[in-house]
């Protein structure tokens, strides 16, 4: 981890936490994957400094494995970097393949407050895979063969790599009030300037993400 992701993950930290200082009640879209592992270490280690309230905090995944080995499901990862340490009631985390209608949960809620992404090698935004129309909702999705590839090596065995997944859609990610992109390394360089120096493509779903007036990119990449 170098001084630059360590500080943006911080950053990104110090900005949830500050969401919730704010509006005790917010709702989060929040992202898994190796990018934010970092950012949730500093979410835990600021909820322990500031004795942050998650009493009324819902936390909303933005997508999860289908038909996977569980303890490599998005629900774990969030458990395990986050939910187990800062006392957050179950009742309270949500998860695409626990409800039938995310979008209306998360309407039914308030819409969300804050969605935090990563970006995949192909552009993707939470499982959007490349071809994803903006108006798109939580969805059952197959996964793009390079969102695949860049899996492998997660798992015991290529073929536990999983091939389907449900996701939020654009317009669930659209309708957060803020957004906040974490994108590291040299391999995500070249996808972030096509998202977002060209305008709207979707072949690169995050570039969806200029239609927003609310969004940070956090990036180490020049
Ligand atoms: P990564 O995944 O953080 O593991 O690179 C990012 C993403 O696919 O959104």
């Amino acid at each position: 981890m170098t001084d630059k992701r360590e500080a943006l993950s911080e950053l990104a930290a110090q900005k949830l936490v500050e969401q919730i200082r704010k509006k005790p009640n917010s709702n989060l879209g929040l992202p898994t994957g190796r990018t934010p592992v970092t950012m949730y270490r500093h979410i835990v280690r600021l909820s322990r400094e500031f004795g942050l309230d998650w009493s009324e905090v819902h936390c909303f995944a933005l997508d999860d494995y289908l038909e996977t080995l569980e303890e490599y499901s998005f629900q774990k990862y969030l458990e395990k970097n986050l939910y187990q340490h800062i006392g957050i009631s179950a009742a309270n985390t949500h998860n695409p393949r626990f409800n039938d209608d995310y979008d209306q949960l998360i309407e039914k809620h308030g819409g969300l407050d804050l969605t935090v992404l990563g970006i995949g090698a192909n552009g993707h935004i939470a499982f959007n895979e490349p071809g994803t129309p903006e108006a798109s909702y939580t969805q059952c999705i197959w996964l793009d063969e390079s969102s695949r590839n860049s899996l492998k090596g997660g798992f015991p065995e290529d073929s536990d790599v999983p091939t389907k997944a449900v996701t939020m859609g654009i317009s669930t990610i659209l309708s957060s009030k803020s957004i906040i992109m974490l994108a590291f390394g040299e391999e995500k360089k070249e996808i972030l300037k096509r998202a977002f120096d060209n305008g709207v493509d979707p072949t690169i779903p995050a570039s969806f993400l200029v239609l927003h007036k609310n969004v940070s990119i956090l990036t180490d990449c020049d």
